[in-house]
């Protein structure tokens, strides 16, 4: 059902991120947006990574405008969001990063407008955003619900990853942080991981992390990827596209999210944060 304008519909937020790049975010993303879309949720992918590997190429599709189109008011919402595969929507960001973070007050209304006159339902905004801790990454952290922290069994993940956690919590006293190992052997290796980054965050910053699973190493995934594809579309009976499932359940069903917002929320934040820290 379509919503009323000026009804904002409630939907929910979440920043994919890590410390350290390379470790299967936008993979992540991709995957998780075709299985939510496969349980009946409507997803928007905003692509805020500001690397090479994008959504676009992983979804094998060259959009021809982004969020720049937008700004400037060449574009409307409707016409630089596409559509990819199974109907997931993205909203191309990549190279239009840098203005939204130094976005004028007017540019800042249009973009609210844009998204409040925009009427395709949308339950789950998931963002892909770059690793590493540059303001880029913490400006899209801090203006979601929900901050997923992609982590691998490489020690070096580990460390960055606090590295990120520790910068969220003592700039902006964020507590809550939701951790998905990636690239694991096994769910027994998943959770010592899990358990090794939660003993430190515990120890020196007081922080309860929260365990929402794992995606296995899979050499589909690396199949897939080479040829423009996601696992769950090429090789849906894999380990790690039966991995992205179940967390589509999870996230899908997640209750427990914090105040739910609505898109024009999520801009909200995005440009309190920015204001606040002058990104
Ligand atoms: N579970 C997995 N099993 C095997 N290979 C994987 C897995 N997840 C990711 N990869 C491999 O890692 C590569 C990097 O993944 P991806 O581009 O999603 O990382 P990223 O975190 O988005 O990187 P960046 O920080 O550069 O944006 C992929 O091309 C894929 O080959
Ligand atoms: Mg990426």
């Amino acid at each position: 059902m379509k919503q009323l304008k000026n009804q904002p519909k409630q939907i929910s937020t979440i920043a994919v991120t890590s410390g350290k790049g390379g470790v299967g975010k936008t993979n992540i993303v991709a995957n998780l947006a075709i299985s939510l879309q496969r349980q009946g949720k409507k997803v928007l992918i905003f692509d805020a990574d500001l690397g090479l590997s994008n959504i676009d190429i992983l979804f094998g599709m060259a959009p021809r405008y982004n969020i720049h189109h937008l700004l400037k008011g060449e574009r409307s919402l409707g016409e630089v969001i596409v559509k990819g595969p199974e109907g997931v929507m993205i909203l191309p960001a990549s190279s239009g990063i840098e203005e939204l973070t130094s976005i004028n007050e007017f540019e800042r209304l249009r973009l609210l407008d844009e998204f409040d006159s925009f009427d395709e339902d949308i339950d789950v905004l998931l963002i892909d955003t770059s690793g590493g801790i540059s303001s880029n990454v913490t400006f899209f952290c801090m203006a979601a619900q929900d901050i997923v922290v992609v982590i691998t069994p490489e020690p070096t993940s580990l460390t960055d990853a606090y590295a990120l956690i520790k910068l969220l919590y003592t700039r902006y006293q964020e507590r809550e942080f939701k951790i998905l190992v990636n690239c694991a052997g096994s769910s027994s290796e998943a959770l010592e991981v899990f358990k090794r980054l939660h003993i430190v965050t515990e120890r020196f910053l007081n922080i309860a992390l929260d365990y929402l699973g794992f995606i296995p190493q899979d050499s589909a995934i690396q199949r897939a990827v080479r040829s423009q594809q996601t696992v769950v579309t090429s090789e849906p009976e894999s380990l790690s596209a039966q991995g992205f499932k179940e967390l589509a359940f999870k996230v899908g069903n997640n209750t427990k999210t914090r105040l739910k917002g609505s898109i024009q929320f999520f801009l909200g934040n995005l440009f309190g944060v920015a204001n606040d820290t002058g990104i």
